[in-house]
């Protein structure tokens, strides 16, 4: 069933377009507004919800991380996101007002399923984002967003994550105007916005050769860093996880502002940098955060809009992404992550499907 690709997680990377159709297309009405009709949710679940708390665990919390920032900034709505094995055993800070959105894959994550149920002791405005149909999670909470990605066989997620960030945007469309935090145009040009992503994401799968090439290079190296600030250091997060996870090396994600409270100590010849900067307002920030890096010997690889670096001494290799508004890159940055970790694990001889010491389905605690 790997249709030619030699593993699951290479198939499962390339098949993010259509999976991201699958989840946005059914929620956008001809009018182009958000509607979740079809799943059976009603608009006054929106209504009254004055905070939202992500619970989820791995990829699916990286998710989270990456919604909360969008919905922050578009919306004003403040969001934490829990780690769901943390979550399950404090005392949860919600109402019966509080929203509560579990994320997940499996929908059968043990830890995230117990902090579902004991978030349904403080509200009903529960709601899973979900992928596996009729899986314990989706069963137990108030309501689901299937996001319709179809079986995620490799154990490093990819398209679950893509499909599960696209479920925040279409929520914070559909929150941002049931709340009048959106007017309906905003609604409408956000959600286009959105629909542009698969085709965008397949803009990037055409340059997966140059990505390849570029990780023979990651081989024997013991550490890596991905930085960027904002949104981008949310990506970073994952992408850093999916780089540790499949090909064993040490990655850490950093929001780019620390890197001089402490990280910058690590930073030594050849180290590599991956360095996301997409957002316009700290765009320059970055740069003289990379600049840092790369004084120290650092091995830069940049990920930004502009259509060509020319300073040498701002990076070794870069990736141009097309222009869009700063909360969409997600989209695109994290698909040259995923490559990257991807070719990494292949180049040292690992089965990126079957990494060590993990399971797809954590079911145990
Ligand atoms: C990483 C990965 C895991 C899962 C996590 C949660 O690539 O796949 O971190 O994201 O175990 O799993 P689900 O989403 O099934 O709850």
């Amino acid at each position: 069933q790997k249709e030619g690709y030699p593993h699951y997680m290479i198939k499962e990377i390339h098949e993010q377009p259509q999976a991201l159709v699958r989840t946005i297309e059914p929620r956008i009405n001809p009018d182009n507004l958000p509607d979740f009709s079809a799943d059976g949710i009603p608009d006054s679940f929106f209504e009254n919800c004055s905070d939202i708390t992500v619970v989820a665990c791995g990829t699916a919390l990286y998710a989270g991380m990456a919604g909360k920032n969008m919905i922050q900034n578009v919306l004003g709505i403040p969001v934490s996101v829990a780690i769901a094995s943390e979550f399950r055993y404090e005392r949860p800070v919600i109402n019966e007002n509080s929203m509560v959105i579990v994320t997940s894959q499996s929908g059968e994550t043990i830890d995230t399923l117990e902090a579902l149920r004991l978030a349904r002791q403080y509200t009903h405005k529960t709601l899973a984002i979900v992928n596996v149909k009729g899986s314990s999670i989706a069963r137990e909470s108030d309501q689901v967003l299937y996001t319709h990605a179809g079986p995620e066989i490799a154990v490093a997620s990819t398209k679950a994550y893509s499909v599960q960030v696209a479920s925040f945007y279409l929520l914070a469309a559909k929150i941002g105007l049931v709340q009048g935090k959106m007017t309906k145009k905003e609604a409408q040009n956000f959600l286009a916005t959105l629909k542009e992503m698969p085709g965008r994401i397949e803009t990037v799968l055409s340059h997966e050769k140059r990505i390849q090439d570029l990780t023979d290079r990651f081989t024997n190296v013991p550490n890596a860093f991905y930085i960027g600030r904002g949104l981008d250091y949310r990506v970073a997060m994952e992408a850093a996880l999916k780089l540790k996870e499949i090909s064993y090396i040490h990655a850490e994600a950093y929001a780019a502002g620390e890197l001089k409270h402490g990280t910058i100590s690590l930073i030594d010849d050849g180290v590599p940098v991956i360095a996301l900067a997409t957002q316009h307002k700290v765009y320059s920030k970055v740069i003289s955060n990379i600049r840092e890096t790369k004084a120290r010997g650092a091995y830069v690889i940049l990920i930004s809009e502009d259509k060509k670096i020319t300073d040498p001494t701002i990076c070794d290799v870069h990736f141009s992404i097309p222009k869009v508004d700063d909360i969409f890159s997600v989209f695109e940055s994290i698909v040259i992550c995923q490559l990257i970790g991807y070719y990494t694990s292949v180049n040292k001889g690992i089965n990126p499907d079957q990494p060590r010491n993990l399971a797809k389905s954590v079911t145990v605690e």
